[in-house]
């Protein structure tokens, strides 16, 4: 039978390097606004980039339902139907951006039946393309990535992020799970500001797991395609089944380890992106 989505994934893989060149070349035209909070960050590149995106996925494709970022942090709900469909982040660590903190990507997901087919992440800095399509192995550039075979907690890097909120309780709760985590002992906790970047971390076997609540779609649709084909898990905070549009997410090489980081997260409540 032939391939029904191998255009849309190639084209989704040149269009998130277009997008990144784009980028790239508008630094000294940074126009921030604010989104839910003062520290949820948006520039024109953010809304320009997105439109380029979804533009030139419309005309090719233009029967498939988009979510994207910018379109849907205006429309409000985002529903995930059976229909193809795009969810993109146009500028992925947007925060990054506006500082010069030289980690940014562009990230597009493609969902059909409700399940995701592929995710391509362009890390724009680094200049090098995260891919994975269901059933087909995970890439960065051509090169085959693995998730690390480290299952001892105590020799793991674990990611996770403070994210845009800065509700007190909130605060408090993922400072303390970071000590929680930190205490174990692990070799250390990172983060690169952008999700989608921190899920090719875990694909690449740079570090054992990420997890973040607050989270959206947008941040995580990619990599989490990128994560399952490369070896890893991805689930939600409390251990139950991924849920794309709970604003929750954990990703890790093993089980063992997402088991053993999910013991001391602290869970907050989120909006879920759907709002059901
Ligand atoms: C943000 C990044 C960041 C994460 C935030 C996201 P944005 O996405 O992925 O790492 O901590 O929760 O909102 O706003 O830069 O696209």
């Amino acid at each position: 039978m032939a391939d029904p989505w191998l255009e849309a994934y190639n084209f989704a893989i040149e269009i998130a390097k277009k997008a990144g060149e784009i980028r790239r070349a508008s630094e000294s035209e940074i126009k921030i606004s604010t989104k839910s909070s003062t520290v949820d960050l948006v520039t024109a590149t953010d809304v320009r980039v997105e439109k380029i995106i979804i533009g030139a996925l419309k005309e090719k494709f233009g029967d498939d339902v988009f979510i994207g970022e910018e379109s849907a942090s205006k429309k409000g709900a985002c529903i995930l139907t059976d229909e193809p469909t795009w969810i993109i982040d146009p500028v992925d660590g947007t925060t990054n951006f506006v500082h010069g903190f030289p980690f940014v990507a562009v990230s597009i997901a493609f969902a059909v039946n409700k399940e995701l087919e592929f995710g391509v992440v362009y890390s724009c800095f680094e200049d090098k393309l995260y891919k994975g399509r269901k059933g087909q192995g995970a890439y960065c550039d051509e090169e085959s990535i693995q998730v690390s075979d480290n299952k001892d907690i105590k020799k793991s890097v674990i990611i996770s992020e403070f994210g845009t909120d800065r509700d007190r309780s909130k605060v408090k709760k993922i400072c303390s799970t970071m000590e929680r985590i930190l205490l174990i002992p692990v070799h250390g906790i990172r983060g690169t500001g952008t999700a989608a970047t921190n899920m090719c971390m875990v694909a690449r076997g740079s570090v054992e797991a990420f997890f973040e609540i607050g989270i959206h779609c947008w941040d995580v649709a990619a990599g989490a395609v990128i994560v399952q084909e490369a070896g890893g898990v991805v689930c939600d905070v409390n251990g139950g089944p991924f849920d794309l549009m709970s604003r929750r997410m954990m990703c890790a090489n093993h089980a063992d380890i997402a088991n053993r980081v999910i013991k001391e997260i602290e869970i907050f409540p989120s909006d879920r992106d759907d709002h059901l």
